[in-house]
């Protein structure tokens, strides 16, 4: 498989550009600067290298830097803005720091004829970020574009295959990003796009059938994306050797816990326990208002059912993880199988004593999950759902969990998510909920005074939830939730709508 190595200099788009290059049908793979060598880099065989943006400055000593054989290894690359001024650095360019050079936001590039900018235009918008820049260019470099304060926003040396830009392709406020990065990937780096989805799940399908012949697995199934596409993938490849332990805690949305049940028992005839441990969960939960206690608890308690459940069933080999990319680099744990022998990692499997886990998904991005569900027949209601986090519910019923509390919210919640599935807002919105304050306030409704819960509506678009935006929703949207909720939600007699980006905010309220 051809592929593309994202070398990380610190840059908070670094997976972004990774997704981008795949949403391009080449495989991708991110890697931070000194987890790396130039010795490991030619041996891999990438077909090119993206240097990142960072936030640091080149001619500081304790910047991140590189070898800069780099430069002389027959292999294309791509430099982004940091990874632009290090190009030129470690080519013998010079880099300035000029408060009038600095330049964040979108500007206006101008480009001349390259490779890198076949079917962009002379002029065109771009995504700028950088308080230094590219003075002189190294000796074999020329400047390929210009904007408005930058004397060089890309520079190329075309008989090395070296590009190097200021600004940032991946980001969708540049106007012609993806057709750069498509320009480097197939012009350049001659890729013929190699990474397509039912490829994968194909492979990874026949893989586990080989490797895991004969052998007893278990998942864990939380309910959401990650879980539920690992448990059929793996159910795929071994059948009734799979066994899924559903732990339903009881915080999950309206009617969700049944309708992954349901399509994976009738679907898929997935062999699956679930277990109603909402009562164990609320139990636990009791007077607790802390939201870091509320998290622990959670935690410890769906391992303590888990394992519970696991004793029942005698001798398990191996347990499958839903683990994804993000988490893998996150981690910072480098490459691995997707079975793998298990260190000391922590969490549940050490706990547990499994000697092996799998986990199908750790080479996909997000998107990509719910792309292999799809192509493994997964319901589009199923895959298409947003993230959700691990403790639920819980987490948006602010102070103490009870029953009624998770009533009221989950009625809120479900009204809100369908207005919304059903207006499809012009704007992307990447994550959309409501959240149960424990602020009561007064009201009229008929003729008679009210005293209920204030509910938040949160609704943020994101690429990648380290920040956030509040979504721009339209008043009419806003007020047909409010005017259904008040409606048809007893308790609430208030909608308020939260317009804090992240940060300051994060995006769930506790
Ligand atoms: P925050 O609130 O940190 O959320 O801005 C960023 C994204 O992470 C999700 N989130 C969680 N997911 N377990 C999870 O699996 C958690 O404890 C958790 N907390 C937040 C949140 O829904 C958002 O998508």
């Amino acid at each position: 498989m051809e592929k593309i190595l994202v070398l990380d200099f610190g840059g908070q788009y670094c997976q972004l550009i990774a997704r981008r290059v795949r949403e391009a049908n080449v495989y991708a793979e991110v890697c931070a600067y000194d987890k790396i060598s130039l010795a490991e880099i030619a041996d891999a065989g990438y077909r090119g290298i993206i240097l990142t943006g960072g936030p640091h400055s080149v001619t500081k000593e304790e910047s991140p830097h590189f070898d800069k054989g780099l430069l002389d290894a027959g292999i294309p690359v791509l430099a982004i803005c940091y990874g632009h001024q290090l190009m030129a650095w470690l080519g013998g360019g010079e880099i300035c720091t000029d408060s009038a050079c600095r330049e964040y936001g979108s500007v206006t590039l101008s480009v001349q004829n390259s490779p890198l900018f076949e079917k962009v235009p002379a002029k065109s918008t771009c995504w700028m970020s950088h308080n230094d820049y590219v003075s002189s260019v190294p000796e074999g470099f020329r400047i390929i574009a210009v904007s408005e304060n930058c004397p060089c926003a890309a520079m190329a040396d075309d008989s090395r295959m070296l590009y190097g830009i200021q600004f940032h392709p991946e980001v969708t406020h540049t106007e012609y990003g993806r057709q750069i990065l498509y320009n480097f990937l197939y012009a350049i780096c001659r890729c013929s796009g190699d990474w397509l989805m039912k490829d994968f799940v194909r492979d990874t399908i026949a893989r586990c059938r080989q490797e895991l012949q004969g052998k007893k697995l278990l998942c864990a199934l939380s309910g959401g994306v990650d879980s539920t596409v690992a448990a059929v993938l793996l159910h795929k490849a071994v059948g009734e050797n799979l066994t899924c332990v559903f732990v339903d805690h009881g915080l999950l949305r309206k009617d969700e816990g049944d309708l992954v049940e349901r399509t994976l028992k009738e679907q898929f005839d997935l062999n699956l326990i679930r277990v109603n441990a909402a009562g164990r969960f609320l139990g636990r939960l009791k007077g607790v208002t802390e939201p870091e206690q509320k998290r622990k608890i959670i935690g410890e308690e769906f391992i303590r059912v888990f394992e519970d459940e696991a004793k029942k069933l005698g001798h398990i080999d191996a347990l499958v993880q839903g683990t994804i990319y993000p988490d893998v680099i996150e981690s910072g744990a480098g490459k691995a199988g997707v079975i793998k022998s298990h260190h000391n990692v922590g969490g549940l499997p050490e706990r547990m004593g499994f000697s092996m886990i799998v986990e199908p998904l750790r080479m996909l991005f997000k998107d990509e999950v719910r792309q292999a569900g799809r192509e493994l027949g997964i319901p589009e209601r199923l895959v298409r759902r947003q993230p959700f986090p691990g403790p639920g519910l819980a987490i948006r019923v602010l102070g103490e969990v009870t029953n009624e509390k998770l009533e009221i919210l989950r009625e809120a919640d479900a009204i809100f998510r369908d207005e919304i599935d059903r207006a499809q807002p012009a704007v992307p919105v990447s994550q959309y909920f409501a959240v149960l304050t424990d602020c009561r306030s007064v009201g009229v409704m008929g003729d008679s005074r009210t005293y209920g819960y204030a509910l938040v509506l949160r609704a943020v678009t994101t690429d990648d939830f380290m920040t956030a935006d509040w979504a721009r929703l339209s008043s009419d949207l806003l007020s047909d939730v409010s005017r259904r909720i008040t409606n048809e939600v007893r308790g609430i007699n208030r909608v308020v709508y939260d317009i804090t980006s992240k940060p300051p905010a994060t995006v769930e309220w506790e």
